[in-house]
């Protein structure tokens, strides 16, 4: 079986990260799923930003936590990125055609513009929402992306293999409540390292997918077998350098996050 393809903060090779523009052109690429990270402004609303603070990748400064939406949404989010790639090899590797992102597209992304692209999108995508921790909210941003999913009517599929949407953390307190809150959402518990105990492709009752970055896939393959014995599948990110690819495909890992899901959809294709 092929692996799920999932657009890193969306086609992020191309457009700037967590940016419609990057979404929409996923989508446009045959990404099957998207990924984006959620933290909570200081009035309460979940957006799409990796980061503690704004400085790297918008034209603002400070903590995310302590700013308010409207202070946000009058950030561009897009300007810091080259929409052409380092090298002009790379553009031979990758001959996309990209349009320019349109300046609408590049402002402040909220979950909830990210679940209506999703909703209308042509084709299913499936969604897989990254909560950052620590964060001075604990819990509330959990507490508030089921509150948002439930609007769309995604917090309760009728089964984990019917969700649309994967909540992820590396927190693994974080998992275990998203758990507990909605049992039938899935989760992927994300791992930096992965300790001796559950090198054996192990996971807590409270995770259904591990997510091993590709740097602990290189140095132990067969972590992935290991899991899938146990019934575990493997997300592993983030998969964009082409021997990572072939390495993934050979592994069996089940979804694939990557910032070009053009580029790893063409190798897998062959
Ligand atoms: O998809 C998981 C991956 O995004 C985790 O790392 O730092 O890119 O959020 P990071
Ligand atoms: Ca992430």
């Amino acid at each position: 079986m092929q692996p799920v393809v999932v657009a890193h903060r969306g086609a992020s090779a191309h457009r700037a990260e967590h940016t419609l523009a990057a979404y929409a052109l996923a989508i446009e690429q045959g990404a099957d799923g998207l990924e984006c990270d959620v933290r909570l402004s200081r009035d309460g609303h979940l957006v799409c930003v990796h980061d503690r603070r704004v400085n790297r990748t918008s034209t603002g400064r400070g903590v995310v936590s302590e700013l308010e939406l409207a202070d946000l949404a009058g950030l561009d989010f897009g300007g810091w990125h080259d929409e052409l790639p380092p090298s002009a090899d790379d553009l031979i590797r990758e001959p996309v055609a990209v349009p320019s992102a349109r300046p609408t597209e590049r402002g402040l992304l909220t979950l909830t513009d990210l679940l209506g692209l999703i909703v209308d999108a042509p084709r299913p995508v499936t969604l897989f929402v990254e909560t950052k921790h620590p964060v001075r909210y604990g819990g509330l941003v959990e507490a508030k992306l089921l509150a948002t999913l439930a609007r769309y009517g995604l917090a309760r599929p009728a089964s984990k293999q019917d969700s649309r949407v994967l909540m992820m953390s590396f927190s693994a307190r974080a998992v275990r409540r998203m758990h507990r809150y909605a049992p039938r959402l899935p989760t992927v518990l994300l791992r930096d390292s992965i300790s001796p105990m559950r090198r054996d492709g192990s996971l807590p009752p409270w995770a259904d997918v591990t997510g091993p970055g590709v740097h602990l896939l290189r140095a132990d393959p067969d972590y992935v077998a290991r899991a899938a014995a146990r019934g575990v599948a493997t997300y592993c990110w983030t998969v964009d350098d082409p021997a990572d690819i072939a390495l993934c495909q050979r592994l069996g890992v089940r979804y694939l996050a990557t910032n070009s899901p053009v580029a790893t959809r063409r190798q897998l294709a062959g």
